[in-house]
């Protein structure tokens, strides 16, 4: 499969309301970081429709049966460093046995451009699904740098979850992948109208790191 990258717009009321009050100026971190937190599992729920599995036998108190289980090795999910760590929690919830890397990603204020300033991840990514989690999809620099960083340690199915995503980096991650032979997923709570000249997602939430954990 190459250039065939994926966009999954989550379109359903639940989100669309809790996007709403997290989108209002006046809500504060704790209700922003249990929102993301409700949010993520929600979009996880989407984001893990291809979760690879294995058949197993399993007995009931009535019979015995074929059932599925998360086939081995485990996905591992991969938080960006500072806003994406707001979306941990919400995704282990649902996939508590996922194994959890780190990938510290900062983005030039003035040149948009990303770099790697940290991470903690497995050597050896050959086989693994990954599910990397950014809550905000602007210009897709970052999101393009973390994903080529797993894809150069092996990962061979890659799923980004958002929360917000702008159609710009939508394009540029189109553009980025579209020769990649390793299949991308993007599912994001919603798909915005754009970016303002300082690379915010309109109309956005501002900065999530900022609403997440305050300003440093
Ligand atoms: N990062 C943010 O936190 N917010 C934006 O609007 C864009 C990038």
């Amino acid at each position: 499969m190459v250039g065939s990258m994926k966009v999954h717009v989550a379109n359903h009321p639940l989100i669309s309301h809790k996007l709403t009050v997290l989108r209002d100026e006046k809500t504060d971190s704790p209700t922003f970081r249990r929102l993301v937190e409700e949010l993520v599992t929600l979009l996880a729920y989407e984001a893990t429709r291809d979760v690879r599995t294995k058949t197993v036998t399993v007995q009931t108190p009535v019979t015995q049966t074929q059932g599925l289980k998360m086939a081995e090795p485990r996905p591992v999910v991969v938080p960006i460093l500072r806003a994406g760590l707001g979306m941990l929690e919400g995704m282990v919830r649902l996939v508590p046995t996922a194994e959890v890397g780190f990938l510290g990603m900062v983005r030039d204020e003035k040149t948009l451009k990303a770099s790697t300033y940290a991470n903690r991840l497995p050597d050896d990514l050959s086989g693994r699904q990954c599910f990397v989690l950014d809550p905000m999809l602007a210009t897709g620099g970052t999101l393009v740098a973390a994903i080529n960083f797993l894809i150069e340690k092996g990962a061979d199915d890659i799923t980004a979850i958002c929360i917000l995503a702008a159609p710009e980096g939508i394009e540029y991650m189109e553009k980025a992948f579209e020769n990649s032979s390793v299949p991308i997923t993007i599912v994001t709570g919603a798909l915005d109208e754009k970016l303002n000249e300082h690379g915010y997602i309109v109309p956005g939430l501002g900065d999530a790191g900022d609403r997440l954990y305050g300003v440093v």
